[in-house]
């Protein structure tokens, strides 16, 4: 059975009790996704106002003959995160390679998406590495000699800031190596009333996934947060392109985490995600600074999403 690393159970007090203390209050969205995190968040995907994945999935399935004409068959799919159950697929078919390795830092997860894969296709070799993603670890020695495709769909990326997101592409990069391919997904600029439709909806699902952090807090810490206190807010931030995931305090609040006290004046808020929004520019530029040429770009009709292609080129002498 593949195992959850547990240093991570440290790493979740110390990020919520300095996050907490901080004089911004914000504590890292990848703590959002305990089990029951990660159900609310596929129960998020399947939202009428959340267009983004439904967005992505019509378009990889749309691209795939353009796909599988770029990408060499018979190389290794390298997925960063557990495989989604209807992407992943319609990706492998589509390009049929000899391997393929799910990266993520929950070992249930991955077994489980490993187990569908290894279930469907039986001339592709599965090898899961449980891993965070964003932080170095090594591929499997077997897929070495393999031309890589790197997959990133979801909008993920989104999720880091420009400066840890430019890291992230950097570090993917320098996995797979020069002449590598990325296959990433990134969700586009549109009017401020459909992202907050889509970070707030109606059905109060997001709520409860927003929320669920602090119940996890209370479960995993021996908090004492009042649940009531706190409300879900999508904001959008103008300046910083971006959907901000807060837990407002609807009124002054005091509450413990291991034993530390923590006050919260009415209206004050804490930062639980971020979800980056890229126009046309903006998303080839990340995607340079990165170490990724783009050298193919899909959007659904409406423009809501973008599928892009890049290639880890080699460096050359710039002018
Ligand atoms: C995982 N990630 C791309 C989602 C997003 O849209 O930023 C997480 C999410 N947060 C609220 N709704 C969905």
């Amino acid at each position: 059975m593949l195992k959850t690393p547990e240093p991570a159970d440290a790493a979740f007090r110390e990020h919520v009790l300095a996050g907490l203390a901080a004089p911004i209050p914000a504590i890292p969205a990848r703590w959002l996704y305990d089990h029951r995190g990660s159900e609310l968040f596929v129960a998020i995907t399947r939202l009428p106002a959340y267009y983004l994945a439904r967005t992505e999935t019509a378009l990889l399935e749309g691209i795939r003959p353009e796909i599988a004409a770029r990408v060499p068959a018979g190389g290794a799919v390298v997925e960063f995160g557990a495989g989604s159950a209807t992407k992943t697929p319609m990706l492998l078919s589509a390009i049929r390679p000899a391997a393929y390795v799910p990266v993520d830092i929950s070992g249930d997860y991955l077994e489980e998406s490993a187990g569908e894969v290894d279930a469907c296709f039986e001339r592709i070799a599965v090898y899961p590495v449980v891993a965070d993603f964003a932080l170095p670890f090594d591929l499997p020695g077997e897929i070495a000699a393999l031309p890589k495709l790197g997959f990133f769909p979801g909008s993920t990326i989104g999720n880091f800031v420009p400066r840890t997101a430019t890291d992230l592409l950097r570090h993917f990069r320098e996995l797979l190596g020069t002449g590598a391919l990325l296959l990433i997904g990134m969700d586009r600029v549109k009017p401020v009333e459909r992202l907050i439709a889509a970070y707030q909806d109606s059905q109060g699902t997001t709520a409860a996934f927003n929320l669920n952090l602090l119940d996890r807090i209370n479960r995993e810490l021996d908090g004492t947060v009042p649940l009531d206190a706190f409300r879900h807010e999508a904001r959008w931030n103008d300046i910083l392109s971006r959907i901000e995931m807060h837990l407002v305090a609807t009124r002054d609040v005091e509450f413990t985490v291991e034993g530390q006290r923590f006050q919260f004046a009415q209206g004050s808020s804490i930062h639980t995600e971020n979800s980056h929004k890229y126009g046309r520019r903006g998303a080839r530029l990340l995607l340079l600074a990165g170490g990724w040429t783009p050298i193919g770009e899909w959007t659904d009709p409406a423009g809501d999403f973008v599928v892009v292609l890049a290639q880890a080129q080699p460096n050359r002498f710039a002018p």
